[in-house]
């Protein structure tokens, strides 16, 4: 599904060089649910947006189904990300000013669903993350965990093979971290979504079926 070879990354500034990703190389299977562990700034969140195409690379090569990424504009770009991949961040990352409901749409809109389909798909995925009831409170109406499965039911909104996951716990007690990690491995144990996470919790990591490390900008 993805074939990343020999990914380089630095970042230029200041007189300050860092390579961030030094010959990068993973292969990620359908249905994998594979988790990112490492020291900070060992590399994981670069390598997470480079596989989420957020960032470009140096060097080395980037295929998904196997066809090269290098070949699309920055437009064909975002579409192909909208449509095939969906992200979760640390810090839930909503708009505080939307609905719980209005936030599950906001990727639909580049589907080209109109707005009563649009509705009726973000309610479903709500339901999905048992959120239903909270569909009309804002973010900041809702705890963290909730916060946390809406940010993932805006990240099923278009249906992705894949999601990206940095850090979803990170923000969360234990007691929520384990309940947005049995929703995540019960999408990728039913629905087959292919799932990336990066974390620092030895007890998150095990809810993956393989762990990669990484030091120095060096997958281990
Ligand atoms: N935009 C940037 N400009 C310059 N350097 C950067 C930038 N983003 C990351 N870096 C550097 O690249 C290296 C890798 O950073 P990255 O964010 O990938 O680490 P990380 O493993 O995600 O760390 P953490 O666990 O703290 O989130 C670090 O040395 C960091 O300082
Ligand atoms: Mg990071």
């Amino acid at each position: 599904m993805i074939e990343l070879k020999n990914i380089s990354k630095s970042y230029k500034g200041k007189g300050v060089f860092t390579r961030a990703l030094v010959n990068v190389s993973l292969r990620v299977e359908p249905g994998d649910f594979i988790a990112i562990m490492g020291r900070s700034g060992s590399g994981k969140t670069t390598l997470l947006n480079i596989l989420g195409c957020m960032d470009r690379f140096d060097e080395g090569e980037y295929l998904f189904d196997n066809v090269n990424i290098h070949k699309y504009r920055e437009k064909e770009l975002a579409n192909f990300r909208n449509k095939n991949i969906g992200f979760i961040f640390q810090a839930f990352n909503l708009i505080n000013d939307m609905t719980a409901v209005e936030n599950v749409e906001l990727p639909m809109g580049f589907a080209g669903l109109n707005s009563r389909e649009r509705r009726t798909n973000a309610m479903k995925l709500l339901d999905d993350v048992g959120l239903k009831d909270k569909a009309f409170n804002k973010p900041l109406e809702l705890s963290g965990g909730q916060q946390q499965r809406v940010a993932i039911a805006r990240a099923l909104a278009n249906n992705p093979k894949i999601i990206l996951a940095d850090e979803p716990t990170g923000n969360l007690d234990e007691e929520s971290g384990f309940q947005i990690m049995d929703l995540l491995k019960n999408l990728n144990n039913q629905k087959k979504v292919t799932i990336i996470m990066v974390t620092h919790d030895e007890q998150i990591a095990k809810y993956a079926d393989r762990i990669v490390y990484m030091r120095d900008g060096v997958l281990l």
